[in-house]
């Protein structure tokens, strides 16, 4: 197991991994780590990657890392196919999904083990798996009505790991993509929670993706229950774009690029702050 996970299970905190595509959220992501001490991941899904180019994600990455000495993983967001995260590993990311939930539980299983496979014979320590489909995108959304039935079948789960060999699961408990438009975010079946952790056990990661919109009680609850990875992307695009948009409403005439992105940085860093915070992991560098 990745020593960010580790410590993170030992110690019951979750390690936040936060979406990029581009350099002023890679630069606020940073400044809220090193200002917190605390661990990071730095999380691109296939569009993200493709815009910044994962080369230079990864040597953007380790310069900061250098720099501030966080310590920080890059990791693939929602890879589609085994080619997409060959090219992550090959391009030296440390960690990566395969979301094979669109793909029968068969089919998936049999990806998902290909996929483990050629990431353990390059050295890579971390593969995250999806089977159950999380519903939404990461944008303001329309109420959905989430099904129950669509959970994470806990033995499933168990099944799944057992057959995959992976190290962390993605799990569907009442979360989901985006933050809805006119209320909060559906609640968290911790029970549910609990018993996939029970029938799991402590050596698969578990993984909450679409940490943006959600109680913080429950956050709070879900990382007692074992939850060791956060996905937030949506919190951190509507504080990226709504600060954009204000600086340039308040500025019209500024066309100087320096001058118009210190304070988006600065809106995306006090989000990243606040998720550290809730997430309970800083001060842990
Ligand atoms: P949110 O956009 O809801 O924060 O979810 C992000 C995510 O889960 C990325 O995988």
């Amino acid at each position: 197991m990745l020593d960010i996970f580790k410590k993170a299970q030992e110690n019951k905190y979750a390690v936040g991994a936060f979406n990029v595509s581009n350099l002023e959220q890679i630069k606020a992501i940073f400044l809220a780590a090193q200002n917190l001490k605390s661990p990071i991941i730095i999380s691109a899904s296939e569009g993200e990657a493709e815009f910044i180019g994962k080369k230079h994600l990864r040597a953007i990455i380790d310069s900061y890392k250098k720099e501030t000495g966080v310590e920080v993983i890059l990791h693939q967001d929602h890879g589609k196919s085994f080619e997409t995260i060959k090219d992550s590993i090959d391009a030296g990311y440390d960690s990566v999904q395969f979301d094979g939930s669109k793909l029968s539980f068969e089919e998936n299983i049999e990806k998902t083990k290909r996929i483990v496979e050629y990431a353990q014979s390059k050295g890579v320590k971390n593969v995250e798996a999806e089977f159950n489909h999380l519903e939404g995108q990461s944008a303001l959304i329309e109420k959905i009505e989430l099904k129950k039935e669509n959970f994470t079948d806990p033995s499933q789960a168990k099944d799944f790991v057992e057959r995959t060999g992976v190290d962390a699961l993605a799990v569907v408990i009442g979360n989901l993509h985006g933050v809805f438009k006119d209320c909060q975010n559906p609640k968290l079946d911790i029970d549910r929670l609990k018993e996939i952790r029970e029938a799991v056990g402590q050596d698969v990661n578990l993984v909450l993706h679409g940490g943006s919109g959600i109680a913080e009680d429950d956050i709070k609850e879900a990382v007692k229950n074992g939850i060791v990875k956060i996905n937030v992307n949506t919190e951190l695009r509507m504080a990226y774009t709504n600060s954009l948009k204000k600086t340039l409403e308040d500025n019209p005439d500024q066309i100087t690029p320096y001058k118009i992105m210190p304070l988006v940085v600065e809106a995306v860093q006090k989000v990243v702050e606040e998720k550290i915070k809730l997430f309970g992991s800083d001060n842990k560098l």
